[in-house]
């Protein structure tokens, strides 16, 4: 399968995971918009869903899916999405999109996380892909001093803005050795909204597409 096709496996197979009558948290990024491209098809079997971006929400509504307030759902048993890296442990790297922050609040509201990939994201150590960290404007040149600290050479993302009006440092050069404890230490940094790794809260499942089938790996 090429990586598309890989991708496009892999949100097929995630479709089995959604509970009937559930409502759904729904990422971002084109391995979520092949999801959600499924998800249209049983839409009469779910009451809904929870977008984590304007831009799932509008292929969300586009495909007659009902896009409910986060506010006002209490159970979520199940939220989807793609990663730009993720280990055998299943910790991950995402953002690649810009989503982060919004994807992180979607799943920690869910009960389960469950990933949908290309062969190409599974890594030994994350890092190679350059981590996002969502910073508030004014934090940014601060932020970007202490991440030099940390090891990590910060660039700003440019011409991006999130849909929470922040900025984005992709941060190169780590080798994320100990992807819980660096997640802790840069949510500790004054003016950082959220970072893009996924790891105190991991994925329970990862769906992988490769050349010739979807691998389930569960943790
Ligand atoms: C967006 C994300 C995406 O999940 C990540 O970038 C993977 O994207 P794709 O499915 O297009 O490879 O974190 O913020």
């Amino acid at each position: 399968m090429t990586q598309d096709e890989q991708k496009r496996a892999a949100a097929a197979a995630a479709i089995q995971y959604v509970p009937v009558g559930s409502i759904v948290g729904v990422g971002t990024g084109s391995t979520a918009n092949y999801f959600i491209d499924e998800l249209a098809k049983i839409k009469h079997k779910i009451e809904g869903a929870v977008a984590s971006s304007n831009v799932t929400a509008q292929r969300l509504k586009n495909h007659g899916i009902e896009v409910l307030d986060l506010n006002t759902v209490t159970d979520l048993p199940v939220y989807i999405d793609g990663a730009d890296e993720i280990t055998k442990h299943l910790h991950m790297i995402k953002g690649g999109g810009g989503a982060l922050t919004r994807e992180k609040i979607v799943s920690a509201v869910a009960r389960k996380f469950i990933c949908i990939a290309d062969q190409s994201k599974l890594v030994d150590v994350l890092g190679a892909f350059p981590l996002p960290i969502e910073v508030i404007p004014m934090a940014r040149s601060y932020v970007a001093r202490e991440i030099t600290y940390l090891g990590g050479h910060p660039a700003l993302r440019q011409d991006f803005v999130t849909d929470n009006g922040n900025i984005i440092l992709d941060v190169h050069g780590l080798q994320i050795l100990n992807p819980v404890e660096l997640e802790t230490t840069l949510n500790q940094l004054t003016g950082v909204v959220t970072n893009g790794l996924f790891a105190r809260k991991a994925a329970n499942t990862l769906l992988l597409g490769t050349d010739h089938s979807v691998e389930t790996i569960t943790i």
